[in-house]
C-alpha cells in the first residue's frame, strides 16, 4: 500500500529511476543503469530524442485518441514493447516474469533475452502469446541450435538476433564495482546488501539470479571469458545470418543496426525487420544516438522491411519522434526496468502508465487523433 502511494508520486521515468536507485545496491543498479566507457552514447541517446521538435497544431477534436500500432500484421495497444534485458532479476527479483505478465495484460510484445534470468519457456507462458525471442549467437554452434530449437518448441514465432555484441561492451562502472561472473562477494557487496534490506530479503526469497537458459552450461564455467564464449561470438557474420535465416522459419529481425547499408543487407537476406539500436549505449561510447541514425536507415529500407528502434526512450513523445522519423515500432529497455526497480510489478505498471499517459497527451497536443497517422508532417524541421 505504502509502495503504491509512493509510486503515484513518480511523475516521470526519471523519478522511477531515482526511486530504484534508492533501494537497490549500487553494483546491481549500475549493472542496468550504466553504459559503455564514459557513457557518452548512453547520455546522447535520450538527449538526441529531446532535440527532435514536433510542432503542435490546435482546433482539432482530440477527445478520442487511438494509441494502437500495427507491426507485422498484429495490432498492439501501444506502439512499443519491452526490449530484451539479460539478468534483470539481479536488478529486482522476479523482474522478468513481472514484465512478461505486464506485456501480456497490455497487449504489447515482450522480448525474452537469451541471457534472461528466467527460462524462455517460462517467459513464453507468462507473456501469453506476446513473447518474442532474442538470440545471442554463441561461439558454440550446438548452444545456438539448442536455443533455436527450444524457442521453436516453446511457440515463439518471432526471433530477434542481436548483431551488436561481437565483443562484450566495456562498462567502466561494472569494472569499478568489480562485478564478476561467476559472482564474487566483496566487502562492497556486503555493504550494499546491508544498506538495502528489502532488495536483500527479496533476493533471498527468490534465489540467486542466474542466466537461466544456460544454467547447466554456466555452472561449470570458471572464468568470465568462458561465460562470454558461451553467450556470444565475434564470428557472427553475414554468412552466419544467411544460415540463420534458412534455419528459422518464423519472422526474423536483426537488432543493433546503425548503418543504412547494413539495413539494406538485412532486407536482401529476407529478414522481416531490423531494430535500430545501440544496445542502450552499452556497447560503445563513440557511436551515434539511434534517433539520429534512423532517418537514413528509413530512407534506405522503409516500407521494405519492418523498422523498430530502441535506446533512449524515456518519454511518450519519444515514441512519436521515432514514428515521425521512420520507425514503425519502438522498444523500451531501462524505462520499464526502472519501474520494476522502484516498486516490483506495480512499479513496472507505473512506468508503462506514465509512458501511455504522456503518449496520449502528446498526441492530443499535436492535434493527431491516432498514432498510426503520425508522419514527418509533425516535425518542426
Ligand atoms: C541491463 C541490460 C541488459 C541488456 N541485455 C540485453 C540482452 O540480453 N540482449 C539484447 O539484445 N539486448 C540487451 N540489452 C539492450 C536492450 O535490449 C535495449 O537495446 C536497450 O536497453 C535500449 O535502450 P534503453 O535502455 O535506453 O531503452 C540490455 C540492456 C540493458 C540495460
Amino acid at each position: 500500500m505504502v509502495d503504491l502511494m509512493r509510486l503515484d508520486r513518480a511523475a516521470s521515468i526519471d523519478d522511477l529511476r531515482l526511486m530504484a536507485k534508492r533501494r537497490i545496491p549500487r553494483f546491481a543498479f549500475d549493472l542496468v543503469d550504466g553504459g559503455a566507457e564514459n557513457e557518452r552514447n548512453l547520455r546522447r541517446n535520450s538527449e538526441a530524442f529531446e532535440e527532435v521538435e514536433l510542432t503542435p497544431r490546435y482546433m482539432v477534436d482530440v477527445s478520442e485518441i487511438d494509441t494502437r500500432a500495427k507491426f507485422f500484421g498484429k495490432t498492439y495497444d501501444l506502439p512499443f514493447g519491452m526490449a530484451p534485458i539479460g539478468m534483470l532479476n539481479a536488478f529486482w527479483p522476479n523482474a522478468d516474469l513481472s514484465l512478461a505478465r505486464l506485456c501480456a495484460r497490455q497487449n504489447i510484445p515482450y522480448v525474452a533475452s537469451s541471457a534472461a534470468s528466467t527460462t524462455l519457456e517460462e517467459l513464453a507462458e507468462a507473456a501469453e502469446g506476446n513473447a518474442w525471442f532474442q538470440l545471442y549467437v554463441s561461439s558454440d554452434d550446438a548452444v545456438t541450435e539448442g536455443l533455436i530449437a527450444r524457442a521453436g518448441a516453446a511457440g515463439y514465432d518471432t526471433m530477434i538476433v542481436t548483431a551488436d555484441v561481437p565483443a562484450a561492451g566495456k562498462r567502466d562502472r561494472d569494472i569499478r564495482n568489480q562485478l564478476a561472473v561467476p559472482f564474487r562477494i566483496t566487502p562492497e557487496v556486503l555493504l550494499g546488501l546491508a544498506l538495502n534490506p528489502r532488495w536483500s530479503l527479496e533476493t533471498l526469497r527468490h534465489g540467486k539470479p542466474n542466466i537461466a537458459n544456460y544454467a547447466d552450461l554456466l555452472q561449470s564455467a570458471t572464468s568470465y571469458a568462458e561465460v562470454q564464449k558461451t553467450l556470444i561470438t565475434p564470428g557472427f557474420t553475414w554468412e552466419a545470418l544467411r544460415k540463420l535465416r534458412d534455419r528459422w522459419g518464423g519472422k526474423l529481425l536483426v537488432k543493433g543496426i546503425l548503418h543504412p547499408e547494413d539495413a539494406i543487407k538485412c532486407a536482401e537476406l529476407q529478414c522481416e525487420g531490423i531494430v535500430v539500436s545501440n544496445h542502450g549505449g552499452r556497447q560503445v561510447a563513440f557511436g551515434p544516438p539511434t534517433i539520429e541514425a534512423l532517418p537514413r536507415i528509413a530512407q534506405a529500407v522503409g516500407g521494405k522491411i519492418g523498422i523498430a528502434i530502441d535506446s533512449g526512450i524515456r518519454r511518450g513523445a519519444d515514441l512519436l519522434r521515432a514514428k515521425a522519423l521512420g520507425a514503425d515500432f519502438s522498444f523500451a529497455g531501462r524505462a520499464l526496468a526502472y519501474g520494476v526497480g522502484a516498486g516490483g510489478a506495480a512499479g513496472g505498471k507505473r512506468a508503462l502508465d506514465i509512458l501511455q499517459l504522456e503518449l496520449v497527451r502528446a498526441l492530443g497536443q499535436l492535434g493527431v487523433t491516432s498514432f498510426a497517422e503520425i508522419g514527418p508532417s509533425v516535425l518542426s524541421r
